[in-house]
């Protein structure tokens, strides 16, 4: 939420600020603003909305300015408005900041800056952080602006990372982190900064990520780093194997569509990383490479896992892997809700987080949370603690014992599709190590699910190849259609929780995700010829059951697509979105692709912003 941008070097900063904007928009839309130094001036420009806004405002400027530093917002404290847009300055113009996170105790800090003579022209918590340097600002003590920064952090509760300007030192960039992430990239004679690694690949892929409690000077002969305390720390900038290609549309109209499309190499990818290709039964080695710590094979009873939104229905389908192949009884928790009610501390029991972003701060507060619970209560800390991630260099890193990289990649589309897949793809690999390792399935066993494995790569494509018109062109059925509802049983709830999801977040459609049997227990009364009912039915245990739950939507006049297998012969659907055949335990992978493809053509036929929906930010770094 929110992405922050610096440069500081030998180019125009306006046009570096700006495409790092562009490649965080992501983050947050609801406005954008720059600000640079020019002849001991700061100059800020800033737009409601989103960044073609700014860019207007800016193609009407020439800059030769070559620091500065930008932002694009989603809105937390104060509405929408340019008013509220960073960079924010202080009393005298003198400097500029732009933040990420959210400053608690601002209000307090307001006040007592109002009493001091500070006037605020924003609603926003991250004014008070310009007033509080200027007023620590003492030009007579060495290092002045990095010393008033470092006062001003001492004074903040929260979560930020902050990118500040002042005109007394043109040539000095300072950012800070604490709980929201920060990145800098190393040029040639010039530096930068960025909330995501996204804004910096086209420029430089040398990068270190600030940890919390730091703060770094950038100017153009290097970056220094210190913790808050002022001890100089020393630390080495890695290299990042990404090409700027990555974060590109390469010709599709939206990156969700680009990213729908990539699922088949990252399921591969996930394979290709995870499973023992050549394992054979009687083989001495593990069919799965996830080389886990030793205490999770041997002493764990159960799991529980914390998530938010995607995926934590990612997780749902977790704990039905985990369950039915590794025997071993999973939790799932919103992380949002499992901070403030945790469950009781059960004995060896692994967590995990779950998160595309690795940013999310509930989740990121739940693990932080139950990892200091367990040290409290055991005195002695076993590692346990896991996280899912596409994002091995978030946040999520810093706090878990083991990341399980997905190996999705960044994803630039805010509705979650590749990542979504990549994580249940991560859940299989586990569920199949854990069961594997502890007895509880067959070596036959293992062979079938590897095979199974293998071949979805090629189902997912010929989803793609042979539904993707036909679903466009159902598509366009719902012009006006108001309310949706998903249904589906077992392994294939999640889906339809994830389908009604992608829908409502990218189309604006009302649309309910339900177990199917649960429908005649209230939602029922819902339906009529208005609200098309998805049903979810391929082969296997609840295949029969589904279509009964189907029967009963359709005899309340509901228009019924269905999500079935090839050679489906039913004849209760009016349309058939369909998959090829597989074991049911592997039809979640394949079943959802439908669904995505559906909230897409719908959401892109009624002309919205598909990778930006309204009030929505890709990584969700408030509570
Ligand atoms: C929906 C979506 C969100 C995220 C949720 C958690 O398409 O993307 O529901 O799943 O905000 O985000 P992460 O996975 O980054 O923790």
């Amino acid at each position: 939420m929110c992405g922050i941008v610096g440069y500081i070097g030998t180019q125009t900063a306006i046009d570096i600020l700006v495409h790092g904007l562009e490649k965080l928009e992501y983050r947050g839309y609801d406005s954008a603003g720059v600000a640079t130094i020019i002849e001991n001036q700061i100059h800020s420009v800033k737009a409601k909305g989103k960044l073609y806004n700014l860019r207007s405002k800016l193609e009407k400027e020439s800059s030769i300015a070559k620091i500065g530093i930008g932002h694009t917002r989603w809105a937390t404290h104060g509405k929408p408005e340019e008013y509220n847009a960073h960079p924010h300055l202080d009393g005298q113009g003198k400097i500029a900041v732009v933040q990420n996170g959210i400053i608690e105790n601002y209000q307090e800090l307001r006040q007592q800056l109002k009493t001091e003579g500070c006037e605020f022209v924003s609603d926003t918590d991250t004014e008070v952080i310009p007033h509080l340097i200027a007023k620590y600002y003492n030009p007579e003590v060495d290092d002045a602006f990095m010393s008033a920064v470092n006062k001003t952090i001492s004074r903040l509760d929260g979560a930020f990372a902050i990118a500040v300007l002042c005109v007394d030192f043109p040539d000095e960039l300072i950012v800070a982190r604490q709980n929201a992430p920060l990145t800098i990239g190393f040029g040639q004679g010039e530096f930068y900064c960025a909330s995501d690694v996204t804004a910096l690949v086209h420029h430089t892929t040398t990068i270190l990520t600030l940890e919390n409690g730091e703060i770094a000077r950038l100017t153009p002969l290097g970056v220094e780093i210190y913790d808050f305390s002022g001890q100089r720390l020393r630390k080495a900038p890695r290299t990042l194997d990404w090409s700027p290609v990555t974060v590109e549309k390469q010709g599709f109209r939206h990156f969700m569509l680009k990213e729908i499309h990539e699922q088949p190499a990252v399921v591969r990818t996930c394979l290709e990383a995870y499973i023992n290709s050549n394992w054979e039964p009687n083989s001495n080695e593990n069919p799965v490479n996830l080389n886990l710590s030793p205490h999770i094979y041997e002493d764990l009873e159960h799991i529980q896992i914390v998530a938010c939104g995607t995926s934590w229905h990612a997780s749902l389908i977790g704990k039905y892997l985990l369950e039915q192949i590794a025997q071993i009884p999973t939790f799932v928790e919103y992380a949002s809700e499992f901070r403030y009610s945790p469950t009781p501390i059960m004995r060896n029991t692994a967590t995990i987080g779950v998160t595309q972003s690795g940013e999310t701060a509930d989740t990121i507060a739940a693990l932080e949370m139950e990892k200091q619970r367990r040290i409290i209560a055991t005195n002695e800390y076993r590692p346990g603690i896991l996280g899912i991630t596409n994002r091995p260099e978030s946040t999520l890193a810093t706090i878990v014992d083991q990341v399980i990289n997905t190996y999705a990649g960044i994803e630039i589309g805010v509705a979650a599709t590749k990542t979504f897949l990549a994580q249940v793809m991560s859940f299989y690999v586990l569920a199949l190590d854990l069961g594997y390792r502890r007895q509880k399935i067959s070596a036959q066993r293992v062979m079938e699910i590897i095979n199974g494995l293998s071949q979805l790569p090629n189902q997912m494509e010929q989803i793609l190849h042979s539904e993707e018109e036909k679903i466009k062109e159902l598509a366009s059925d719902f012009p006006d259609t108001r309310d949706f509802i998903f249904i589906g049983r077992g392994i294939n709830f999640p889906i339809a929780l994830e389908g009604a999801l992608k829908l409502k977040e990218i189309s604006y459609i009302h649309a309910e995700g339900y177990p199917a049997g649960e429908m005649k227990h209230g939602p029922i009364a819902l339906l009529d010829a208005h609200v098309p009912v998805v049903a979810i039915a391929v082969s296997g245990s609840v295949y029969e059951k589904v279509i009964s739950n189907a029967q009963e939507a359709k005899a309340r006049d509901a228009r019924l697509i269905g999500v079935v297998v090839e050679n489906d012969t039913e004849d209760i659907f009016q349309d058939k979105l369909v998959i090829p055949e597989v074991d049911e335990l592997f039809s979640p992978v394949l079943s959802v692709i439908p669904l995505q493809l559906l909230s897409y053509y719908i959401a892109s036929l009624r002309g919205l912003d598909v990778d930006q929906p309204r009030n929505l930010a890709k990584s969700v770094t408030v509570e």
